[in-house]
């Protein structure tokens, strides 16, 4: 793996929603209809129980996470890495500082789904400790199956 000191991780600036947005239609989002819009990465930037993380290159966004606390439970709702960052380690850094802010938080498991079709992101996630749980047939719009991960992160006395 190549390393990627020079990035720094952040928590997301209001400047940064529609750079994100844009990420997430094109790495995530592709051929579906667009869910997060500027405005809605704006609301979970103003929402106290959300941290929105960003990895920047100097001032370049190199990728960006979002994930919702609860009480024992965190969801990560996004996770990207612009392509010619890929393979450096940088999802693995952004996924790590939140699960350490996890477990600061007393959250005992983090869950996500992704699009069955995401075969890398699903190898990337089941290296980080993640299990597949459920397949959820038409999760995305009726059209499309998601997988359902989960990764138990308290560890147990
Ligand atoms: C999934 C994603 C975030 C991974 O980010 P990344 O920075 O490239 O991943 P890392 O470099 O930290 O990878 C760590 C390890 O995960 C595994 N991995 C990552 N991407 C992989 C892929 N495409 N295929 C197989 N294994 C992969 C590898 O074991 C890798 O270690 P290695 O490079 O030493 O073999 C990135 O591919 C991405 O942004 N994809 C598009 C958006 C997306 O699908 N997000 C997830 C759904 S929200």
């Amino acid at each position: 793996m190549k390393q990627s000191r020079h990035l720094t991780l952040k928590l997301a600036a209001p400047a940064d929603a529609v750079p994100i947005a844009a990420m997430s239609r094109e790495l995530i989002e592709a051929g579906l209809p667009w869910s997060w819009t500027p405005e809605r990465v704006t609301r979970n930037l103003r929402q106290p129980e959300t941290l929105v993380l960003t990895a920047r290159d100097g001032e370049r966004l190199a990728g960006f996470a979002i994930m919702q606390f609860g009480d024992e439970r965190a969801h990560l709702s996004l996770l990207a890495v612009r392509l010619d960052y890929h393979r450096q380690g940088v999802g693995r850094r952004m996924l790590e500082w939140l699960i350490e802010s996890a477990l600061t938080a007393g959250i005992a498991s983090v869950h996500l789904e992704l699009r069955e079709t995401n075969h890398g992101a699903r190898r990337f996630y089941l290296r980080q400790g993640f299990a597949e749980t459920v397949r959820i047939p038409g999760y995305y719009r009726g059209v499309e199956t998601a997988v359902r991960m989960l990764r138990e992160i308290r560890i147990k006395p």
